[in-house]
């Protein structure tokens, strides 16, 4: 028997009040869809993901590509018209069907696993995923007859002041089999507050049709949060940053102020590491061992060696060897390839460069499109030329190269082993091995130029 997941996700979310379609807003960069079709897809149980597709459902699709089956709805008239649309989809109908709402990032593999296991158990026909949460406001309650057995679902706009004090709320997750569904759904009305299509009124049209029905209550009810704002989505990311932070934690990695430190999905830190404030480390980056990250840092997408320390600075795209320091206010990106045991200082940019072993930059440079070899040192100043307006040169500096404050090397230019540039030097051919370059005005002292110039207390009478 194949076994379905249903992903609503055709509504406009009106309540974010913008134009992107609710369940493509990224929570820690990721769509939220993408929560839930990935933790679907790890689900052994379930065979087959239908996302209902609707309002802008052209940004759905860019995100999920072909990893799940489409169904279009093309007018949004509510949830049980969604799952409607899924009809001519499904071919097996002895089979069970899992419905969740794609506004619910926080939903894991273990919750689908444990209600579908449970509804297969209990032999239901029809099982909703109830919680009890301390503020149910704009949840459908859950109404229970006399012995406790569920008897509907009413949603927030139709219910009574006494309903509304109800704490057990529907989390939108339900297994149902699907003969049971698509014979509940026909009878569904439009009657109502909002004259929409209420998934939930299946429930007490299931019950007064003799099906078995029956709840699944979760008890960590922060996985069922229904992110329908702004504000809800803040709250749902912090919570998955939290998370996050505290598995990083776990394993090793000390953070200062956890609260203020953004973690991505696919970071890969280890132990002995300290985070301070401020720190964002995101996309496939990787931390060695004992490195130091931040205050106030950016890493993307970049690999960090051991021993590292990188305060106040932005990585992207780039690697940095192990006993290396960078910061403060350094920037490297682009491919930036910085060797073991160097120092890239305070204001130093360095783009698609490499350098080999104990170079140092210390200062104020700029070094774009370069290869440099080992112990170089870069004066206060330093800048490669690698730019004419129309094409970008390269530099190529080699080993244990002196360069002086304030030099210019403008590409393309090769500065080969142990030379030395002369501060203050703006180079335009190549350097050769051993030799001291010096590309500067001559000095002119005009003496006693002072004699022609008026004298101070006289310019003061004037
Ligand atoms: C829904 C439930 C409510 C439950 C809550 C849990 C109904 C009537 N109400 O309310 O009982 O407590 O979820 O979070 O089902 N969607 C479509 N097509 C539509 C309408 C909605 O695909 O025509 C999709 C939305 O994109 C969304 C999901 O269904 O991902 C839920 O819709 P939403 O409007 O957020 O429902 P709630 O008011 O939160
Ligand atoms: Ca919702």
């Amino acid at each position: 028997m194949k076994k379905y997941a249903i992903v609503l996700a055709a509504g406009k979310g009106t309540r974010m009040k913008t134009e992107m379609p609710k369940c493509a807003y990224p929570l820690l960069k990721k769509p939220m869809i993408a929560y839930i079709v990935e933790n679907l897809k790890v689900s052994t149980l379930i065979d087959e993901i239908i996302v209902v597709v609707g309002h802008k459902k052209e940004v759905l699709k860019d995100i999920l590509n072909n990893s799940v089956t489409y169904a279009e709805q093309v007018e949004q008239l509510g949830t049980g018209h969604a799952v409607m649309v899924t009809e001519s989809l499904i071919n097996d109908l002895e089979g069970d069907v899992m419905i969740l709402p794609g506004d619910m990032p926080l939903v894991d593999n273990c919750l689908i696993e444990k209600a579908f296991k449970e509804h297969v158990e209990r032999r239901h026909d029809l099982t909703v995923v109830t919680t009890r949460v301390e503020d149910p406001h704009g949840y459908g309650r859950i109404l229970r007859d006399d012995q406790g057995y569920l008897d509907e679902i009413i949603e927030e706009r139709e219910s009574s002041a006494s309903q509304k004090l109800i704490d057990e709320i529907n989390t939108g997750v339900y297994i149902v089999k699907t003969k049971t569904l698509f014979e509940s759904l026909k009878k569904v009305t439009n009657n109502n507050q909002k004259n929409e299509y209420y998934l939930t009124d299946i429930i007490k049209i299931a019950k007064t049709d003799k099906h078995v029905i029956g709840t699944y209550t979760l008890k960590e009810s922060y996985k069922a949060m229904g992110v329908n704002d702004l504000y809800m989505l803040s709250v749902a990311e912090q919570i998955l940053q939290t998370n996050i932070n505290k598995q990083h934690m776990k394993n090793g990695v000390a953070m200062i102020n956890p609260e203020t430190i953004t973690i991505g999905h696919n970071v890969v830190i280890e132990e002995n590491v300290v985070i301070h404030p401020n720190t964002y480390i995101t996309g496939n980056s990787v931390i060695k061992k004992g490195a130091q990250i931040g205050p106030n840092t950016e890493i993307h997408e970049s690999f960090i060696g051991e021993r590292v320390v990188c305060k106040h600075s932005l990585v992207y795209n780039s690697t940095v060897h192990e006993d290396t320091t960078v910061g403060p206010f350094a920037h490297l990106r682009d491919g930036a390839n910085i060797g073991a045991k160097n120092r890239v200082g305070n204001f130093v940019e360095v783009k698609k460069s490499s350098t080999g072993k104990n170079t140092k930059m210390s200062h104020l440079a700029y070094i774009g499109d370069t290869t440099c070899g080992s112990n170089v040192n870069f004066g206060c100043g330093s800048v490669t030329v690698n730019y004419d307006g129309k094409n970008k040169y390269q530099t190529e500096i080699g080993d244990d190269v002196f360069i002086g404050c304030n030099v210019n090397l403008i590409a393309p230019i090769k500065v080969e082993d142990n030379s030395t540039i002369a501060a203050g030097s703006t180079l335009t051919t190549n350097v050769p091995k051993g030799a001291l370059a010096i590309a500067r005005a001559y000095q002119v002292n005009k003496e006693n130029y002072i004699k022609g110039k008026p004298k101070t207390d006289e310019k003061k009478n004037k």
